[in-house]
């Protein structure tokens, strides 16, 4: 291959590897999108260019036959083609420049279109597993009041929220105050998470006279004196259900996390 066609391959190479410094210089420093689409680009088709030239260049283009002859070969027929071999295998080898050229504009290119992964916001950690009850967290209502235990009337319902964060969806619950011969509750309380097991709707509406609670958008109804299984209705999973308790001041607390994932996504990821 001529100096000059090596050249062009390096001078494409450099200007993709300038251009791609250049891609990740312009996200970090400055607001305008426009440069790093044209910076990115250059690197592209620079990149393109460099390595169609190295096909059509330095590549070999002969075909080459491997005739199947009677085995063995003579010793030396043998050693006449293996000196063949290396001698092809010289014409192919090329400066180690462009190869360390080619590897850094490589690299490059890899770095420019891995940076702006950050760009996708923080990462989800565990917010399907988890939500934000924590032990001795209060109950408070939509306006930040915390729920003291005479605080509802028997078979009545209120949405809460874990002190602190009545913006968290994933967090929200239904309190429901059962009367007291009813087994199982904390001061005759219960919470199930407000997250309809079968596509996230608020489960809002609490039927007193059955003691079911009812989601509005595909009718689904689970029971309310039975772990929230369901009754009836598309939902294929019991509403988690929040351990409570009454706190020494008489405030519902948290005794920890809902047991389960909340809402839907979880189950239908299978
Ligand atoms: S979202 Fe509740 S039944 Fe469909």
């Amino acid at each position: 291959m001529s100096p000059r066609k090596e050249l062009g391959i390096a001078g494409a190479l450099l200007i993709a590897v300038v251009a791609s410094v250049l891609f990740i210089v312009v996200y970090f420093t400055a607001p305008d999108r426009l440069y790093e689409g044209l910076a990115i680009a250059i690197a592209a088709a620079a990149l393109s260019l460099a390595l169609a030239g190295w096909a059509f260049w330095i590549l070999p283009f002969e075909h080459v036959v491997d005739a199947i002859e009677t085995y063995p070969s003579p010793p030396g027929e043998r050693a006449a083609e293996q000196t063949l071999a290396v001698a092809d295998l010289r014409k192919i080898a090329r400066p180690r420049f462009l190869v360390a050229m080619l590897v850094g504009a490589l690299g490059s290119f890899a770095a420019a279109l891995i940076v702006p992964i950050r760009s996708l916001g923080p990462a989800p950690d565990d917010q399907l597993f988890h939500t934000r009850w924590r032990p001795g967290k209060r109950l408070v209502r939509e306006d930040g009041t915390p729920v003291h235990v005479d605080g509802l009337n028997v078979d009545s319902s209120v949405a809460i929220f874990p002190d602190g964060a009545i913006d968290d969806a994933q967090s929200q619950a239904t309190l429901i105050r059962l009367p007291p011969d009813i087994g199982g509750t904390a001061a005759g309380y219960v919470a199930y998470s407000r997250l309809c097991t079968h596509a996230g709707c608020p489960v809002a509406l609490y039927r007193a006279a059955a003691r079911e609670l009812l989601c509005p958008c595909h009718q689904s109804v689970f029971d309310v004196v039975n772990e929230g299984a369901v009754l009836s209705g598309p939902a294929d999973h019991a509403l988690p259900r929040l351990p409570i308790e009454v706190g020494p001041d008489g405030i519902l607390r948290a005794r920890g996390d809902f047991p389960e994932p909340v809402g839907p996504g979880f189950w239908e990821r299978g």
